[in-house]
């Protein structure tokens, strides 16, 4: 039965919002500035991996192998969105550098009706952030580095949105507010119970 205009209650639209990109792109920064300033909340898939696994995430590696690191992965991708789904929780969700270039998860992100925006930054920029951080299994050395980066770079490009996140942490989040894509209305992510095709 059709309910009269007067009885209808609001929905609240519940939004989750990827952010992906290599290593030292700012997935973490700038995705906590943003949470903040949409007043959502900020979901950090490395640290729902490392709490699922009860390890960190270079013990994972080292004791587990990146196989199992990458199913791991995609289950807490799931998992992420799921329970953001059934909280009726808008999240900001920092991808790890290596979610989105797993086969199937560009596919996986879009069938769910979750928009991805890429932090982009030249490969020097994010040499030159890694270098000052540990804690990385897949940052052995500048060669390798910018292979894997190369490697990676036409899954990134396949994202929705891409930002330059070269520059200052609240300016990049400034130019993603200014986009509008949190307020373009109809976005509302679904409950997805797929795992990502291989
Ligand atoms: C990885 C990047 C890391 C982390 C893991 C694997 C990758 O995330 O998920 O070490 O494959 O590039 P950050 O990009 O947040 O460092």
């Amino acid at each position: 039965m059709t309910q009269p205009p007067f009885l209808r209650v609001p929905s609240v639209r519940v939004q989750t919002l990827c952010l992906a990109g290599f290593m030292g792109s700012g997935k973490t920064t700038i995705g906590t500035l943003l949470a903040r300033q949409l007043a959502w909340r900020f979901v950090d898939l490395d640290d729902r991996i490392e709490e699922a696994a009860g390890l960190r995430i270079s013990e994972i590696f080292e004791r587990l192998g990146e196989t199992a690191f990458r199913q791991i992965e995609a289950d807490q991708l799931r998992a992420a969105l799921g329970r953001a789904f059934e909280l009726k929780e808008s999240i900001v969700l920092a991808l790890g550098g290596g979610t989105y270039a797993q086969p199937g998860a560009p596919e996986f992100l879009r069938a769910a009706n979750v928009p991805v925006i890429w932090l982009d930054s030249p490969v020097e920029v994010l040499l030159a952030r890694c270098m000052t951080m540990t804690g990385r299994p897949l940052f052995r050395d500048e060669n390798s580095f910018r292979a894997l980066y190369a490697q990676r770079l036409p899954s990134y490009q396949l994202a929705e949105h891409r930002v330059d996140s070269s520059g200052e942490p609240g300016r990049v989040v400034a130019e993603i507010l200014s986009r509008g894509i949190m307020s373009t209305g109809g976005r509302e992510a679904h409950l997805v119970v797929e795992k990502p095709q291989p």
